[in-house]
């Protein structure tokens, strides 16, 4: 599994987190710091997330969810928009293919309807010829937003015609696009900034937060296991009192 020139990383002496989320920014300013165009930033961006999946099924890690486009994402310039949408097919028609080799089953968080018709079909078929793998979950938040998750599973309560004291935190939970898959572990957000910018706020309510100031381009395996080593630090209390007390 390790490839040449890897450094051998020890995880024996640490739990790995079942749920690893990632919101994968700084793509753009990678490419500025390099006087190269956005674009060329998004471009470095995915060929890092190919490295990032391998990583994750070298550590058994076993649900990868990676925000890749938000709701929010609409409103950048025109010409962002289609660069993104054109990698987000190129990784699908060369990216496939590994994928499905190494096991990863790619699930899509978020609303495809709104999404150009040639890249929605793209999506299906992945989702469709990765189902029954399950070495890696592979949650792809691509037109999502945790507030658009939130008031769709709403709006798919009312019309099941449920009735407010049905409503139960996990039935809540069986309504949003992770229905059956356990709540992240751990939230890293990549360029160091300091919010969650819509991303599993549901999901994450008790995720341990890890900021780091790699941008995202920049963030590999050995960055990834740095977060777990982190993580291993944390004492996740949920609302409880300390062990240690
Ligand atoms: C993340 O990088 C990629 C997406 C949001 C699609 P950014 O494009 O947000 O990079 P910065 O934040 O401008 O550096
Ligand atoms: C969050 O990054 C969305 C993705 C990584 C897809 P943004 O760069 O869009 O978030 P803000 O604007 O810094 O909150
Ligand atoms: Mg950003």
């Amino acid at each position: 599994m390790l490839r040449r020139r890897e450094k051998p990383l020890d995880l024996s002496p640490f739990t790995v987190p079942t749920h690893v989320a990632i919101i994968m920014d700084g793509n753009g300013r990678w490419a500025k710091r390099r006087g190269l165009p956005r674009q060329a930033g998004h471009r470095a961006g995915a060929e890092n997330l190919r490295r990032i999946v391998r990583a994750c099924v070298e550590f058994k890690i076993k649900i990868l969810t990676i925000y890749a486009f938000s709701t929010e994402n609409w409103g950048r310039p025109e010409s962002e928009v289609r660069g993104l949408m054109k990698i987000f097919a190129r990784v699908l028609d060369q990216e496939l293919d590994e994928l499905h080799h190494q096991g990863v089953c790619i699930h899509h968080l978020g609303d495809l309807t709104s999404v150009n018709p040639t890249l929605q079909a793209k999506v299906r078929r992945a989702l469709e010829l990765t189902r029954n793998n399950d070495r890696l979950v592979l949650n792809v938040a691509f037109n999502y937003g945790g507030r658009a998750e939130i008031l769709h599973a709403v709006r798919q309560m009312l019309a099941d015609g449920l009735v407010p004291d049905e409503l139960t935190e996990d039935l809540f939970s069986s309504y949003l696009f992770t229905r059956g898959l356990p709540d992240p572990d751990l939230v890293i957000r990549t360029s160091g900034e300091l919010r969650i910018s819509n991303f599993l706020i549901w999901q994450a309510a008790y995720a341990e937060y890890y900021p780091t100031p790699a941008l995202w381009p920049d963030f590999g395996r050995e960055e990834l296991y740095k977060a777990i080593v982190a993580y291993n630090e944390r004492e996740r209390r949920y609302g409880l009192v300390s062990d240690e007390s």
